[in-house]
């Protein structure tokens, strides 16, 4: 049986699009729609509260538009939001945070691992957990660096202004010894030539979640027997065939951060308004 329902993406802006460019390598049958929340982006700085409001706002939206499975594809999000929305929601929510974690429990060696996240997703504790929850012997170092989603954002991951936010982090973090470094936000896979460079010939394994996450949605859609039919026709495997873009604001801005990531034609993003959740309070009777 073919499902042929559309696998909802969202983040605060771009960095989500690593997330879905893999679920699109790994599921190239797959509709997805990929929803960049940038009328409230930069997340990080939000409340969870906050954060976990806007994040269901949007699940709703996406599943309102008859998605199948919805990807929390954005860290701060997923530490906000997650439970919430597995208990509000039918469809299967998947999040970033268990798979990277998981990835870099597997792969340490010193079980020192350094997590760089936003300031949202430190504070949650999430990522100490997960790690932690795969292997209590490990030390995690959680490390923050200002302005890194916005810079990427703006589509200077490449540049001497991510090199000069980069550095000071990883010095602490090889002064900390850590082996293996989490990328613990969805827009970092984006500096891995700038971390690379910053590297060296220095030990450090780099994890971010995008593989794993895509690999997890794969098996949740193979159990739950909910997958689109085996390949597409050729002339609809284009990003732009398959995949709607929106944007809850700044289109245009999207657009170019977007074509630094994919080098074929992306569809148009259009501008959409989240359907607000409304919160029930038990009323006592
Ligand atoms: N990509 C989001 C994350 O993974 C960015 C957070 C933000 O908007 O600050 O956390």
């Amino acid at each position: 049986m073919s499902d042929s329902r559309p696998i909802g993406v969202f983040d605060s802006g771009v960095g989500g699009l690593t997330v879905l460019r893999e679920i699109r390598h790994q599921m190239p049958a797959e509709a997805l729609i990929y929803v960049a929340d940038l009328e409230h982006f930069p997340y990080g700085p939000r409340s969870q509260s906050q954060v976990r409001g806007l994040a269901l706002d949007i699940i709703g939206t996406l599943a309102a538009m008859d998605t199948k499975l919805v990807v929390i594809a954005c860290n701060t999000a997923t530490a906000a939001a997650l439970n919430a929305a597995r208990e509000r929601f039918d469809i299967p929510v998947v999040g970033v945070i268990a798979p990277g974690a998981q990835a870099a429990a597997a792969g340490t060696r010193n079980g020192r691992v350094a997590v760089l996240s936003t300031e949202g997703t430190r504070a949650s504790g999430e990522y100490v957990h997960a790690i932690r929850e795969a292997n209590p012997g490990i030390a995690v170092l959680s490390e923050v660096a200002a302005d890194l989603v916005e810079i990427v954002e703006d589509g200077d991951a490449g540049t001497p202004r991510a090199e000069a936010a980069l550095r000071p982090v990883l010095e602490r973090i090889f002064d900390w010894r850590a082996d293996t470094l989490v990328l613990g936000c969805t827009h970092y896979p984006l500096l891995r030539p700038t971390l690379a460079r910053l590297i060296g010939t220095r030990r450090l394994r780099v994890v971010d979640s995008a593989d794993t996450t895509a690999a997890r949605v794969k098996r949740i859609v193979a159990v739950n027997r909910i997958g689109a039919d085996a390949a597409p026709a050729p002339d609809s495997e284009s990003l732009a065939m398959r995949t709607e873009l929106l944007v809850t604001a700044a289109p245009a801005r999207f657009r170019t951060s977007a074509a630094l990531i994919f080098d074929e034609p992306l569809p148009e993003p259009r501008t959409v308004r989240p359907v607000r959740q409304v919160i029930r309070v038990a009323s006592g009777s």
